[in-house]
């Protein structure tokens, strides 16, 4: 079964995660970027572009080619909480695909703040953007911890 994690990363927390669940699962990994990068200064991205971005609920562009979902059954999903959902370029991804019929999405997400209803938001969130797709949720934070036992739940075996 061919699996595809896509992730989102700004200060490497998630690129960690995603890279681990691709060395377990032998899935192919997508690193997800903003056409234009956002800073490299914390205040800026998070207080300036993040921000307006959020606010207006602006998708921004995304860096092309995306990958051909079509290939995958699985697709895992993985992203910080930006301003309590996931950041926006997530948004752009999930919408450039017309319909996600026949494919699952599992949501992975990591935030400074263990709060749940991030993770509840930003699922309800890509149910919207992605057409069709069936999303369900993966590990949220602390919850890590139990990647390989989800792993093996969740029929993703090497
Ligand atoms: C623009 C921006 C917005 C953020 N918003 C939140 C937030 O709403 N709640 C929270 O708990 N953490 C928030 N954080 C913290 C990140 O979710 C957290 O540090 C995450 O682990 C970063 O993952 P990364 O290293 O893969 O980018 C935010 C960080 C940034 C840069």
């Amino acid at each position: 079964m061919n699996t595809l994690i896509v992730y989102f990363s700004w200060s490497g927390n998630t690129e960690k995660i995603a890279k681990d669940i691709a060395k377990k699962t032998g899935g192919e990994l997508f690193r997800l970027e903003r056409q234009i990068p956002y800073s490299e200064d914390y205040n800026t991205c998070a207080y300036v572009e993040a921000k307006e971005e959020i606010d207006k609920k602006i998708r921004p562009d995304v860096k092309r080619p995306l990958p051909d979902v079509s290939r995958y059954d699985k697709i895992i999903l993985a992203f910080p909480i930006w301003w309590y959902t996931s950041p926006m370029p997530v948004w752009t991804f999930l919408e450039s695909y017309p319909d996600w019929k026949g494919k699952t999405v599992y949501i992975f997400a990591n935030s400074y703040t263990d709060d749940p209803n991030y993770f509840t938001t930003s699922i309800a969130d890509a149910k919207k953007s992605a057409r069709n797709a069936d999303i369900q949720p993966g590990l949220f934070n602390k919850d890590i911890k139990k990647l390989d036992r989800w792993l093996a739940e969740n029929g993703f075996n090497n």
